[in-house]
């Protein structure tokens, strides 16, 4: 394949994000990607709203803009599909995509519904298509540190309570379209725990409920407790109308509440915002373990694009269809982060430990 055409889904904010780097375009993507975004072509755009979508091919180029998304899925010329839609839509987008032999790259939380996840898994091992979820932290310059030194932490936490509350009238916040806060976007920390951790859950007892919404069905708060396959644990506190404005450049030099801990043995890592940033402790001697630096603010070292590992995503999925590479983040991963989160409401309305198969 010496192109690989690109249909596109859901032409909102995120959208955006992702097609700046198509073509090459963005100066933000490293040299090492840059050939492969190069391949990458804007070729059809669907949205519900055809004035987005149109407005999308003027900025990024494409062949037509449609209102129906079968229309991509029936495009023989189209090679994947780029899902940034609202959630609601995730799993059946997927699912026809790669039933049309389409290469997918979708935003998270990949699906709202264990049965959603597992079809959408069984469906990437029955086409052996590409399937990328962009959990983005997998990306941050920080959180790559802190998997690199800490490999093998006993204990890994994640905070993930962000300032404000998020309003009712956000489509992300309706339990249909979008699942609420944590599902939406704490999602990015849960799957960077596990990203850490580098185990499956075996279990999970979580407290939680509604504290800052009218809708009885969206949980707002998670205070979570899990033990890991292999014998490690963690913790996972997720949630908005949070302790933001208590962090805010205290004692963490960044403005995101987001940050996640691994601990072995006397060595910490903590990454910040998204991953992007870093810091190192060390209780063990030199000989044994030097960390690579105390601290490292990457997003203002080499600008918040660049650390945040944005611009590397659309041209990672394209190398692994070039090359016939395994995605960083797969099916799998995404199941995994839906399904935990999932089970973290289960044992929050049940007051059970909740155990995964
Ligand atoms: N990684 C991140 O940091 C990050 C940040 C924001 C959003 N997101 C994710 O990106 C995705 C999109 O979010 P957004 O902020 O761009 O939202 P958005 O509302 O700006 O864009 C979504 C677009 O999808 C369109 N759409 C909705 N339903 C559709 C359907 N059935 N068929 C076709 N088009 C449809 C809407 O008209 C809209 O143009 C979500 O999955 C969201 O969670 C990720």
């Amino acid at each position: 394949m010496e192109r690989i055409r690109l249909g596109v889904i859901g032409c909102g904010g995120m959208s955006r994000v992702h097609l700046a780097t198509a073509g090459g375009k963005s100066p933000h993507t490293s040299e090492a990607l840059r050939p492969f975004a190069e391949r990458v072509e804007v070729y059809a755009l669907a949205d519900v709203d055809l004035a987005r979508a149109e407005a999308h091919r003027q900025a990024y180029g494409g062949e037509y803009v449609t209102d129906d998304p079968e229309r991509l899925f029936s495009d023989p010329n189209v090679d994947a599909v780029l899902i940034t839609t609202w959630h609601d839509t995730h799993a059946a987008y997927s699912l026809r995509a790669l039933e049309s032999g389409k290469h997918v790259l979708i935003e998270k939380p990949m699906a709202m519904t264990e049965r959603e996840c597992d079809d959408i898994v069984a469906a990437v091992d029955r086409t052996k298509l590409k399937y990328m979820v962009a959990f983005r932290c997998r990306f941050g310059r920080g959180a790559l540190d802190v998997k690199r030194e800490i490999p093998h932490p006993k204990n890994v936490i994640a905070h993930a309570r962000v300032a404000g509350i998020w309003p009712e009238t956000s489509w992300a916040q309706d339990p249909v379209k979008g699942g609420g806060q944590i599902l939406s976007q704490g999602c990015h920390i849960v799957d960077l725990m596990f990203f850490l951790a580098g185990s499956e859950p075996e279990s999970v007892y979580a407290t939680g409920g509604v504290f800052h919404h009218s809708r009885p069905d969206v949980i707002d708060t998670i205070n979570a407790s899990i033990r890991f396959k292999n014998g490690s644990v963690g913790a996972f506190l997720g949630g908005d109308g949070g302790t933001a404005n208590l962090m805010l450049g205290h004692p963490l030099p960044c403005g995101c509440p987001f940050w996640v801990m691994a601990v072995d043995q006397g060595r910490s890592g903590l990454t910040i915002d998204h991953g992007h940033d870093a810091r190192f402790e060390s209780r063990v001697p030199e000989a044994e373990w030097k960390p690579p630096y105390d601290q490292k603010i990457y997003s203002q070292e080499l600008g918040q694009e660049r650390a945040s590992g944005l611009p590397e995503i659309l041209p990672t999925f394209a190398r692994c269809i070039l090359r016939d590479e395994e995605p960083p983040a797969t099916a799998v991963d995404g199941a995994r982060t839906t399904r935990f989160i999932l089970k973290c409401f289960e044992s929050a309305r049940t007051g059970r430990v909740i155990r995964f198969e």
